[in-house]
């Protein structure tokens, strides 16, 4: 058996189903990209049938990426599996990967179907799915709630019609570790032609234990893992990618398994995820939190200082975090500038380099360095800017113990300077209840998030929000040093964006999920 493990990464399919995780067309498309250079086997770029809007990132994705197999995920009905195929005949590698549910509970309570039913029902989808594809991954979804022989028996119909890759779903996180990696090891000693095929674990996170749960599985004998970047997906989300690969990386001694990630990638990619989403990644997260390398207690940094190995078990340079990188500032010109955005991984027109240039500028002016996390975050507005029609010219704020928290607001709406002020019961309620008049917007706020983009005093904040009008949601992002300004830039962006929606199909499908 190979000691090489096949990194399926389902951040555009299933992460994407996380909570208020829907991403637009072109941002999916960065983001493949971004996961072509992190070196995964398999992306698994979205599930077309559920929506035009996936339908044509799927196949854009198809169409643009050429190093990774693209997969689309498909129920067994012939309809899913045709607009399957439809979305990524073009792909230089596709995949068709089909599923249906095993357990008793989901047979009788969602399917209402029989075992016998379920068995014939999977050999017609792959038969069928082979038709057009070599390739094909069958899945027992709620696998790991399933009765044992009868897992055995689907997935051995599924072989005998040609499917390549069986993979085990743990749907609801509820197995455990030792169970899992047993399940894996039954399968393979009573699933009839099951050497023939790879093993594949998909693991959620309800009980915090996806990760402890994929790489029981891989030791087991599974060499495929189905995993988001950050984690992110359904409830408690999906098995994280950096946590997997890294223990294998740092494990290699007890595990014996490799992967093809380019491990230096992993920072980026996180940081992409995040930006894209809005979904925040938890301080102390494994591998990419920001204090997952960071030494506090006293006893600890000395010991740190004295050799890294006392209390370092990776190196932040290992994932992509170079403690010692280059940091920009206001004397940078635009050919370092260039460099920079290069060496992080954006391809850009010279037109957003030139823009992207000018407002790097106006902030290295503020601030004395630049880390990547600023550039990139300049880079995020860039990329959910749209079209604008609200543009903040002015903002003045008066708050505090003792005055009613009170926002005056100049903006230029479709070019024509307006002026407003307006109450809250905070600095930023105030803000938004003024720019909310001015505009007429009847949006609600989904969410609202702030946080440093680096340390220090000086840091800047990055507002996210999401916001909702008429059933369509959109994304908001807003950077300053100033955390109102920032917040009033990203409520600014995100009614752009609802506008754009308004008047852009593929936007509106694809943000009309959530
Ligand atoms: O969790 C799950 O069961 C899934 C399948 C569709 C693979 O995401
Ligand atoms: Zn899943």
């Amino acid at each position: 058996m190979t000691d090489q493990v096949i990194i399926f990464d389902t951040t555009l399919r299933d992460g994407e189903q996380s909570p208020g995780a829907s991403m637009n067309t072109a941002e999916k498309l960065r983001l493949a990209r971004q996961l072509e250079r992190l070196g995964v086997d398999v992306m698994e770029a979205g599930f077309p049938a559920a929506s035009n809007g996936d339908f044509e990132a799927v196949k854009l994705i198809s169409e643009t990426v050429r190093n990774v197999q693209v997969a689309a995920l498909a129920r067994t009905s012939k309809g899913d599996i045709d607009r399957a195929w439809e979305a990524i005949k073009n792909a230089a590698h596709h995949r068709i990967h089909t599923f249906i549910a095993t357990s008793d509970i989901h047979l009788k309570h969602k399917l209402r179907m029989t075992r016998e039913q379920v068995i014939e029902t999977a050999s017609e989808a792959v038969r069928y799915a082979k038709s057009f594809t070599e390739n094909v991954e069958f899945s027992a979804e709620d696998g790991s709630r399933s009765d044992w022989d009868f897992l055995c028996q689907v997935y051995g119909a599924a072989i005998k019609q040609g499917a390549t890759t069986l993979n085990l779903p743990d749907t609801v996180g509820y197995a455990l570790p030792d169970e899992f990696g047993q399940l894996i090891r039954y399968l393979r000693e009573h699933t009839p032609g099951i050497e023939k095929v790879i093993i594949s674990t998909h693991c959620h996170n309800d009980l915090g234990l996806a990760t402890a749960n994929t790489l029981a599985g891989l030791k087991a004998g599974a060499r495929q893992a189905e995993v988001t970047i950050n984690g992110i997906g359904e409830r408690a989300g999906n098995t994280s990618l950096e946590e997997v690969v890294m223990s294998l990386y740092t494990r290699r001694d007890l595990m014996g398994l490799t992967t093809k990630i380019r491990t230096e990638e992993i920072y980026p990619s996180s940081r992409l995820v995040s930006m894209v989403t809005g979904i925040v990644v938890q301080p102390n997260k494994a591998i990419v939190g920001a204090n997952a390398f960071a030494h506090e207690a006293g006893i600890h940094q000395d010991g740190v200082l004295k050799n890294r190995m006392t209390y370092e078990i990776m190196e932040p340079k290992t994932v992509g975090l170079d403690t010692n990188r280059l940091v920009l500032g206001k004397h940078s010109g635009r050919h370092a500038f260039r460099a920079k955005l290069t060496e992080l991984g954006y391809d850009m027109t010279q037109e957003e380099i030139d823009r992207l240039f000018e407002k790097f500028k106006e902030l290295a002016d503020k601030r004395k360095e630049l880390a990547d996390e600023d550039i990139e975050a300049l880079v995020a507005e860039q990329i959910l800017r749209v079209h604008d029609v609200y543009e903040l010219g002015y903002l003045n704020v008066v708050s505090g113990t003792v005055t009613v928290p009170t926002a005056t607001v100049r903006l230029k709406i479709k070019g024509k300077e307006v002026q407003k002020a307006g109450f809250g019961i905070g600095p930023i309620d105030a803000t938004y209840n003024t720019i909310a008049k001015m505009t007429g917007s009847k949006s609600k706020l989904l969410r609202f998030t702030v946080s440093a983009i680096t340390g220090g005093m000086d840091a800047q904040g990055e507002v996210s929000v999401r916001l909702i009008e008429d059933g369509l949601v959109a994304l908001g992002k807003g950077t300053d040093t100033d955390i109102i300004t920032a917040s009033a830039k990203a409520f600014i962006n995100g009614l752009n964006r609802l506008e754009y929606l308004k008047t852009n199909p593929t936007l509106i499908s694809d943000d009309r999920r959530l």
